[in-house]
């Protein structure tokens, strides 16, 4: 089978996954998402990897959206399970217990952007487009970009992208904040490295854990959300790391977390 999905160690710690069918600006079929549901299973067995960039080969599209050749003369029945492969992928790779960083050059549209959405972090270039243009086709998005994007920015930048099918500049991704670094299409990586690296300073359990906290708090009362909140702080507290985390601080030293 060929490599739809490459997976590399960029440098200790750091995983990054590629989209790999640049002639098709990295549109997403079966195949696809099979490999990429086989290359998270790598990823999280591999204590090696802390945190994982994704990105897309050939510089025009982190991904352009489900293969819509694969929708022709689907059968109900199929493209229904293809929706669901879909939305399978992208709920674990919201809840995956390491943190993700999308690295976006060029068009990220449909099931890429959705994609993008479950990542933790977005870095995009000035060349990035993202959007949810399937209502051009007559059809609506199908794996969580709807939800997704409006617990993200909000119900009317929702509806703009969405009922306009408008591609939202890079620039304008970090105005709104749904993007946390803009940089040349050049430094993508360097820049999405380098939130990474930040990342490998943190505990591990503590990434994992405030991980679930925003995902959580997104639909939990404030109420119930703070309670969740303090329960995860008296855990860590009692973990191995929060008392080398403590110790480091007063013995004015590193901190050697082992994640627990
Ligand atoms: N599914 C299948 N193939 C796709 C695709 C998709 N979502 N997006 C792009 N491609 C293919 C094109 O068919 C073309 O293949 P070809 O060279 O064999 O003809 C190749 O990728 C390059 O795309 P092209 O359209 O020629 O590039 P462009 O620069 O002119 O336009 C886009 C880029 C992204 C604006 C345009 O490809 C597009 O609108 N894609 C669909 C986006 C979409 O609707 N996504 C949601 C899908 S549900």
């Amino acid at each position: 089978m060929s490599s739809l999905v490459l997976l590399d160690e960029i440098s200790p710690g750091i995983g990054l996954l590629t989209l790999n069918r640049p002639d098709k600006l990295n549109a997403l079929s079966w195949d696809m998402l099979d490999q990429l549901q086989a290359r998270l299973d790598e990823v999280e067995t591999n204590s090696e990897i802390k945190v994982l960039i994704l990105t897309g080969a050939g510089g025009k599209a982190f991904a352009a959206g489900a293969d819509i050749a694969g929708y022709k003369g689907r059968r109900e029945r199929e493209f229904m399970d293809f929706q669901f492969a879909g939305r399978r992928f992208n709920d674990r790779l919201e809840s995956f217990p390491k943190p993700t960083i999308a690295a976006i050059n060029g068009y990220a549209l449909g099931g890429g952007f959705e994609i993008a959405l479950c990542c933790d972090l977005l870095v995009v270039s000035t060349s990035a487009r993202l959007g949810l243009p399937e209502g051009l086709l007559g059809l609506s998005p199908g794996g969580g970009g709807t939800q997704r994007l409006l617990r993200s920015v909000g119900r009317h930048c929702a509806a703009d992208l969405l009922l306009t099918a408008w591609r939202m500049k890079g620039e304008r991704a970090y105005e709104v904040g749904l993007a946390s670094a803009l940089c040349d299409p050049d430094d993508l990586l360097s820049v999405a490295k380098g939130k990474a690296e930040a990342m490998l300073k943190v505990a591990p359990l503590a990434l994992t854990e405030m991980k679930r906290l925003i995902r959580l708090g997104e639909d939990a009362s404030l109420p119930a959300a703070l309670s969740f909140e303090q329960e995860v702080l008296f855990r860590l507290y009692c973990s191995d790391d929060g008392q080398e985390g403590i110790d480091a601080f007063l013995e004015k030293r590193q901190p050697q977390f082992k994640g627990k």
